[in-house]
């Protein structure tokens, strides 16, 4: 079993270096064609006029679900460094870091596989191409670092773990040597992915209040649709 989940993440992360993500179908305004509806239906494609500039809601739910969790693990994370001398909130600490990751594992697989299915809302027009560019760069690499912390974190477990104290999972390597080296790959993975997730959200609020465009709106809620449904 336990070998049964490395290979399924080693797997993922040989992928992942394979096909970088990023949603395969872009949809514009430009290039979005629906069939005809009517009698006579026939497959001929028409230009619709209404862009998609919203990410769908379920990638939302994935977004900021994982958004908080990584935002709180990395906070915990660094903040256990400051309680080692207090053995019980470390291990509180530490129990909720690992069960929430675990949960966040599993989404980050699912919000892979689903990145190629949906329609990804293109950035507006007033952006540089190349700055486009760099914005995918970015979103692919936090997939990788993500995958690398993640089966870092595993590989690096010396012992079992209880998920939320309600059953355990147990380690997938137990060798002191290899568990020390994913214990460092894990350290640096945490501290670039911290890094990275700073400027991403730096980059949104600068796309909202200096360049005053719609990027931050494409990934947030409609509140004001939210409370009336
Ligand atoms: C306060 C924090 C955050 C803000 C304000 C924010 C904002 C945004 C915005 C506006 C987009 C859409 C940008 C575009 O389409 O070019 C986006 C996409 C994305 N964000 Fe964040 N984000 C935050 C935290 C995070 C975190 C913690 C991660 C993961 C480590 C993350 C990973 C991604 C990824 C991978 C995308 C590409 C779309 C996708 O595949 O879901 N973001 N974010």
């Amino acid at each position: 079993m336990p070998s049964v989940i490395s290979s399924i993440f080693i797997m993922g992360t040989l992928l992942l270096a394979v096909f970088p993500c990023q949603s395969q179908i872009k949809v514009s305004g430009d290039n979005m064609s629906t069939l005809d509806s009517g009698q006579n239906q026939k497959a001929i494609p028409h230009v619709q006029n209404t862009s998609t500039q919203q990410y769908d809601a379920f990638s939302k739910w994935l977004h900021w679900i994982m958004a908080v969790i990584i935002i709180y693990a990395t906070i915990a994370g660094y903040g256990m460094l400051f309680v080692m001398d207090m053995p019980q909130l470390f291990h509180v600490l530490s129990t909720l870091n690992m069960s929430f990751a675990t949960i966040a594992s599993v989404l980050l697989i699912v919000r892979w596989g689903w990145s190629f299915f949906r329609k990804t809302p293109e950035l507006p027009d007033t952006i540089p191409n190349t700055q486009k560019s760099m914005a995918k760069l970015a979103h692919g690499t936090l997939y990788l670092v993500m995958f690398v912390v993640f089966v870092s974190g595993f590989l690096m477990l010396k012992h079992e773990y209880p998920f939320f104290w309600l059953f355990t999972i147990p380690n997938p390597i137990s060798n002191a040597e290899v568990n020390a080296f994913f214990f460092m790959v894990h350290r640096f993975g945490c501290a670039t992915l911290a890094s990275l997730v700073l400027l991403h959200a730096l980059a949104a609020l600068k796309h909202h209040f200096v360049n005053k465009n719609d990027v931050l709106k494409s990934m947030a809620f409609n509140l004001s649709k939210l409370s009336r449904s």
